[in-house]
């Protein structure tokens, strides 16, 4: 038989390999060797999905309506509970017809929207540090990303004055993400205003990923991108229910804002998948419609992590930011170390497992982050470890 090594397409090749697909390889090693890892490298919520919720599931699972292909924009009853959501929860109108698309997670959106408005030679401005999928969905779309460095001096917000004119005339789409993945940075309206003005100006079309906008802290509700006048205007905002309401494994998101980019991003879809499982999103109506007291408490728990995992390093001396909100701590690393030596470090002699900083771009050397992932005792487990190989 002739040797079968299939090569891989030129703009796949371009990209690594996923970041927690390699330090999934690091922890099985780890594991073989037998070490008890305090894993808070990956931001997926410990505690299930709610009760009422997961009731919902079971029972729509039997329904013989959801049996069948799904609609390629969602459930109009899912739509709309979103509408419902959005207008309780930001004051701002949807409609659930042309504003709302359903997704199958909102990895799956950020992944396909490039493939709906860029061409090959079309600028997608990144930040950096991120969230890997901006730049993977860009390459694989055959646009270029180019990186807004989020700076500690810049309370971890991209200058947008400082972007060249000439990567602005190509510029397709602006990618923003608050509260933010990794850094934990949140921004205010008065920076989304700002974010309109350039879009306005510039014509890129804005993709604001809110995926933690309900992991805030100390009361302090971090606003959406549409609250900003002329927002709906310029773009979209995604959104999960994944981290709202424990439901990672589920698949369920949801993009609203601007009716002609969610028209492409929906043409995209339904050429590509054939839309989300009903029963998925009669338990995410569950989710977005019933009690919101659960999602309270997930707060409380969370917060009493941040408290527990932000003082216990900083007794260490490691520096970092108090988070506001998101599900992370971003921390300098100590000096003489950079982001891989620190993260290796700490897997290898306090089995402590996080996320090298360099892993979300070439900004983001320096630190390391740390998900609020495991309970408070492992926290202290963990800070006592790190302690003892300071
Ligand atoms: C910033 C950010 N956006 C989007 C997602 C994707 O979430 P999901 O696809 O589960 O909705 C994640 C997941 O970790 C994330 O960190």
């Amino acid at each position: 038989m002739t040797d079968f090594t299939p090569r891989l397409a030129r703009n796949l090749a371009k990209l690594p390999p996923y970041l927690f697909a390699r330090i999934d390889a690091l922890k099985a090693e780890a594991k073989s060797r037998g070490a008890d890892l305090v894993d808070v490298s990956i931001g997926d919520p410990d505690q299930p999905t709610f009760k009422h919720v997961v009731r919902a599931g079971k029972a729509a699972v039997a329904d013989p309506a959801n049996h069948q292909y799904p609609s390629y924009t969602g459930k109009l009853s899912f739509r709309a509970a979103v509408a419902q959501w959005y207008r309780e929860r930001f004051g701002i109108l949807l409609d659930p017809a042309t504003e709302v698309l359903t997704l199958i997670g909102s990895k799956e959106g950020i992944g396909h929207i490039p493939f709906a408005f860029v061409d090959p030679g079309d600028v997608v401005l990144v930040p950096n540090p991120g969230y890997p999928v901006y730049s993977a969905a860009t390459l694989l779309a055959g646009g270029e990303p180019y990186m807004l460095p989020l700076l500690k001096k810049n309370d971890f917000l991209p200058d947008l004055d400082a972007i060249p004119d000439d990567v602005l005339r190509r510029a397709k789409l602006l990618f923003l993400n608050y509260p933010n993945n990794p850094t934990a940075a949140v921004a205010d309206l008065d920076f989304y205003r700002k974010v309109v003005a350039f879009a306005r100006r510039t014509g890129v079309i804005v993709c604001h990923d809110a995926a933690y906008s309900e992991m805030y802290y100390d009361g302090a509700k971090p606003p959406s991108f549409l609250e900003a006048e002329g927002a709906k205007d310029v773009g979209i905002e995604f959104h999960s229910l994944s981290k709202t309401y424990n439901m990672t494994g589920w698949r369920v998101g949801f993009a609203v804002g601007n009716a002609s980019v969610i028209k492409g991003l929906g043409h995209i879809k339904a050429n590509i998948d054939s839309g989300a499982f009903g029963a998925v999103q009669d338990a995410g109506i569950a989710a977005l419609t019933g009690d919101q007291k659960p999602v309270e408490k997930m707060r409380r728990l969370y917060q009493k992590r941040r408290n527990v995992l932000y003082r216990g390093l900083r007794k260490l001396g490691l520096k970092m930011k108090k988070p506001q909100a998101s599900f992370y701590l971003w921390c300098e690393v100590p000096s003489g170390h950079t982001s891989e030596s620190f993260s290796s470090l700490l897997l290898e002699k306090a089995a402590v497992v996080c996320t090298p900083g360099n892993g979300f771009g070439a900004h983001g050397e320096g630190y390391v982050r740390f998900a609020l992932s495991v309970d408070v005792s492992r926290l202290e487990e963990a800070v006592e470890r790190i302690g003892k190989v300071l």
